[in-house]
């Protein structure tokens, strides 16, 4: 049996992931952890101590096999999974949000979009149809739809997450500004919120944190 990660080094996958995936574009098949480390900002150790977590694959004087390891890191996000996802909301991040073509690389596949503004209703992004809101339940449920994405108003955003969790949805992203909690344990939920990335970035200006 795979042993358990630690959430801290399963929050920094997605980071070695994105590298990788630069190198792999630039036709490079393999990279040292010092090369890796230079690159990233990590140390060496800690990237050898985070791959060796789930069986390393690095080899002494070779280093990584760079599509090797990101097809490792893929299966242990679920990156294969292909999900099929909706966004709703379509304002200005929904639409942002439904514009992002890359999702679908990493395996994110936006199906539906759903709103409650008849002014949207009807418009298309990016060849895909925003449906009224009343449609989401037999479409989730239908196309066995996995995520949704929330980018509704704050005050609307529990009542939405309930009714996806009844409709068997697997996972929420949430983009309204609350801790989105829901009574179905198994929905993960995963509240993004930009602007404390801000503050984050407010502070370091202050600190002359560079
Ligand atoms: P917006 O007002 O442009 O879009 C909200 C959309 O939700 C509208 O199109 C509206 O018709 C739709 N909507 C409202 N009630 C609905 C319902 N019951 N069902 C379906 N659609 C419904 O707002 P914006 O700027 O796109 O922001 C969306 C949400 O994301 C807000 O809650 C905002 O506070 C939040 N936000 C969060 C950020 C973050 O970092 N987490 C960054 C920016 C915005």
């Amino acid at each position: 049996m795979q042993k358990k990660i630690s959430l801290a080094v399963i929050k920094r996958l997605p980071k070695y992931y994105r590298y990788l995936g630069e190198l792999n574009s630039k036709g490079i098949d393999r990279i040292s952890s010092k090369d890796l480390s230079e690159l990233m900002g990590f140390t060496a150790s800690q990237i050898r101590q985070d791959l060796n977590n789930f069986g390393g694959f690095g080899q002494q004087g070779y280093g990584y096999n760079v599509e090797n390891l990101m097809s490792e890191i893929a299966k242990l996000l679920g990156l294969e999974n292909n999900y099929k996802a909706v966004v709703i909301g379509l304002g200005n991040l929904g639409q942002g949000l439904a514009n992002y073509e890359t999702f679908s690389d990493s395996g994110f596949n936006i199906v539906g979009l759903f709103d409650i503004n008849p002014k949207l209703i009807g418009k298309s992004v990016r060849g895909i149809e925003i449906k009224n809101i009343d449609l989401m339940d037999s479409f989730v449920k239908s196309n066995n739809v996995e995520i949704a994405m929330l980018c509704v108003p704050k005050d609307k955003a529990s009542e939405l997450s309930e009714k996806l969790c009844e409709l068997g949805i697997k996972g929420i992203w949430n983009f309204a500004p609350i801790d989105l909690k829901v009574k179905n344990k198994n929905v993960v939920v995963e509240n993004v919120h930009l602007s404390e990335s801000l503050m984050t970035l407010s502070y370091r200006i202050k600190n002359k944190d560079l």
